[in-house]
């Protein structure tokens, strides 16, 4: 039988989530105050991390976690095993089940690392997708935890495009009791099966506003990301136009709890979805954020070796 995988939020239970936000916060400190790890349970085990899109952070974090957990990882892109085209996702999916001891993905289509998951018998982890961005979401969770000492009861607005990203946090506001508000014009709105979902299951709420000063008036935290993702920057101009409001700039901020922490998944825009101001002011936690990718993501790694 297989060990599970991490394709969503949805994937785990609330408890397993907040069993690997634990251990990233065990091993996070572990490693601040010895600079390595006493348990290492990739030892012997070779993480193969495929990527299809560009990254600094994902791809970064996962080798450099992968080797702190006392297992290698080897960096593979579509020019080596044109995956889907070369042979099917079904026998890469058993091939590479022979060789790795788990995938990390970064692709186009959520269809295709599920296809993967399901044809491999090794956890494939979801570097993001086109719908989804999860373990961007342990790390925000991490940071949002370290800095205001909880997740339940809060207020998130996110502002932007309904992209990857909004669409993880439509799912991960069901997995705690968050009120989450989307900021966004009715032209970029988030899947809409996800969203159709969002009320139903769990204890958060999600609401639409198409009004950025109704979306963060009194938050406890503004999420924001590029208005034109990888693999759509052909919407740059348009999407610009369209979410102009939505920019998180100082005017906006200030409609916002006075102690409001400001996030972005980074790389950002700037001067487009968020100004030079707030990235760099006292409100931002961005760079924590970018941080808490290695931590969360060694959380991960450790709960689907268990
Ligand atoms: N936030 C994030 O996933 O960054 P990269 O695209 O650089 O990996
Ligand atoms: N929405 C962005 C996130 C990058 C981390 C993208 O998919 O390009």
């Amino acid at each position: 039988m297989k060990s599970k995988d991490f394709l969503s939020m949805t994937d785990w239970t609330r408890d397993e989530l907040d069993h690997a936000l634990q251990l990233a916060h065990k091993l996070k400190k572990e490693l601040k105050a010895t600079g390595t790890h006493q348990t290492k349970p990739l030892s012997g085990k070779t993480y193969g991390c495929i990527f299809h899109k560009a990254s600094l952070r994902t791809r970064i974090s996962f080798e450099t976690g992968i080797y702190q957990l006392g297992g290698n990882a080897m960096y593979i892109t579509d020019k080596e095993i044109e995956l889907g085209k070369r042979e099917t996702i079904e026998d890469a999916a058993r091939v590479l089940s022979r060789y790795l001891g788990g995938i990390v993905i970064r692709t186009y289509h959520q269809n295709d690392i599920v296809k993967l998951a399901e044809w491999a018998n090794i956890p494939v982890i979801n570097a993001l997708t086109d719908l989804l961005h999860p373990c961007q979401l342990m790390a925000d969770i991490q940071t949002i935890i370290e800095k205001k000492g909880r997740i339940d009861g809060l207020k998130i607005a996110y502002l932007g495009d309904g992209n990857n990203m909004a669409n993880s946090w439509i799912e991960t506001a069901n997995r705690w009791e968050i009120d989450l508000r989307i900021g966004t014009s009715p032209d970029t709105m988030p899947d809409a099966t996800i969203l159709a979902k969002a009320n139903a299951e769990g204890p958060g709420k999600v609401s639409i506003c198409h009004d950025a000063i109704e979306a963060v008036t009194g938050v406890d935290v503004i999420y924001t990301d590029v208005w034109a993702s990888m693999g759509a920057k052909d919407k740059s101009d348009i999407n610009a136009e369209r979410l102009k409001q939505f920019q998180v700039n100082m005017t906006l901020l200030r409609n916002a709890h006075p102690d409001a922490i400001v996030m972005h998944c980074l790389p950002a825009e700037r001067g487009r979805e968020i100004t030079d101001e707030v990235l760099e002011s006292k409100h931002s936690v961005v760079f924590d954020e970018a941080e808490n990718r290695l931590h969360a993501q060694k959380g991960v790694m450790c709960l689907l070796a268990e």
